[in-house]
């Protein structure tokens, strides 16, 4: 078994996606939920700074430290900001209240919160990243030991997906110093619109071939991200199906190994628990959804193992 015995190093997930409403949250609630039930010590963390929300997930009141009072100094240490919830083994650390917004973190804001994670006594530290595309959001997603990227399956949540990719890919892309010289030729491809042309998969082909150790070196960089896709909400076996199209379109067209880690069904369970402000896990542990939950959180530990 896997549980209490052993050394176990701490893993950051980061739970994102383009677009707002997606479930987000739900989906970094529950997953901590099921780890904290197998016995692993949790932190969720709502880095859905200005919208933050997890708490009410999670069954918490406001807490009353936030990031905010990390960010200001308030708070000397992240240890200080958690809070217990009723869930053995999972604490919360809450978003901030004020408008601070992901999108204004500094550079050393973040750096240092990342670099801090690590020092919290926990085995899984769950990221619920909040909603687009910034700098910080993208940085978020690519610093932690695994993406899970949550879609609908709706036309303008799978077109934000991809823009999620696309900005992760890029971001990827610019971090890489060695490349520099060939920004612009990176820009100009990522900027054009998604055609089948000239994809970022060919642009790597195309650095392969003129420099073949910076184009491997990239290829790996950009295997390494092997992203993680939840569909919530499924109603149809078409919708479920939209996972396994999104991987396919995902490594022709960017090269990105994109894992359908599975589907969340559409259950009324969900406004209920949120209304009632009880966990979803907690509230109705017979739901469809419990079951969906607990397959992917194996999946999940199966692939990070
Ligand atoms: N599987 C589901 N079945 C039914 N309703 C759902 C499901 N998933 C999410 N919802 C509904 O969608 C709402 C939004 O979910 P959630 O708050 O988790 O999204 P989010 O991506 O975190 O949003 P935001 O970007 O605003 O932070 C929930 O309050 C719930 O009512
Ligand atoms: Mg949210």
């Amino acid at each position: 078994m896997h549980l209490l015995d052993g050394h176990r190093n701490m893993k950051i997930w980061a739970i994102g996606g383009g677009k707002g409403g997606v479930g987000k949250s739900l989906v970094t609630a529950n997953l901590s939920i099921c780890l904290a039930l197998m016995g692993y010590r949790v932190v969720a963390i709502d880095l859905d700074l200005g919208g933050a929300n997890l708490h009410t997930t999670l069954g918490v009141p406001i807490p009353d430290k936030t990031l905010s009072d990390y960010l200001t100094k308030k708070a000397k240490t992240l240890d200080e900001l958690l809070t217990q919830t009723p869930i053995e083994n999972l604490s919360i650390i809450s978003g901030a209240q004020d408008d601070i917004g992901i999108a204004n973190l500094k550079q050393m804001q973040k750096h240092k919160i990342l670099s801090k994670l690590t020092e919290l006594e926990a085995d899984y530290i769950l990221l619920d990243l909040g909603a687009g595309t910034t700098y910080n959001t993208l940085d978020f997603f690519i610093s932690a030991d695994q993406g899970i990227l949550v879609a609908l399956p709706e036309p303008t949540s799978i077109e934000n997906t991809y823009r999620f990719l696309k900005s992760v890919y890029h971001r990827k892309l610019a971090m890489a110093e060695d490349l520099l010289e060939i920004g612009p030729m990176i820009d100009q491809i990522m900027n054009a619109k998604i055609s089948q042309n000239s994809t970022p998969a060919d642009l790597v082909n195309k650095i392969i071939e003129s420099n073949p150790q910076m184009g491997h070196k990239l290829q790996n960089e950009i295997l390494k991200l092997n992203p993680k896709l939840i569909i919530n909400q499924v109603r149809t076996q078409a919708d479920i199906d939209i996972g396994f199209s999104m991987k396919i379109i995902s490594k022709k067209y960017f090269g990105i190994n994109l894992d359908y880690t599975g589907y969340l069904n559409y259950d009324a369970t969900v406004w209920q628990s949120v209304k009632k402000r009880r966990p979803l896990l907690m509230e109705f542990p017979n739901s469809a959804l419990v079951n969906n939950f607990d397959q992917i959180v194996h999946k999940l530990l199966n692939i990070s193992r």
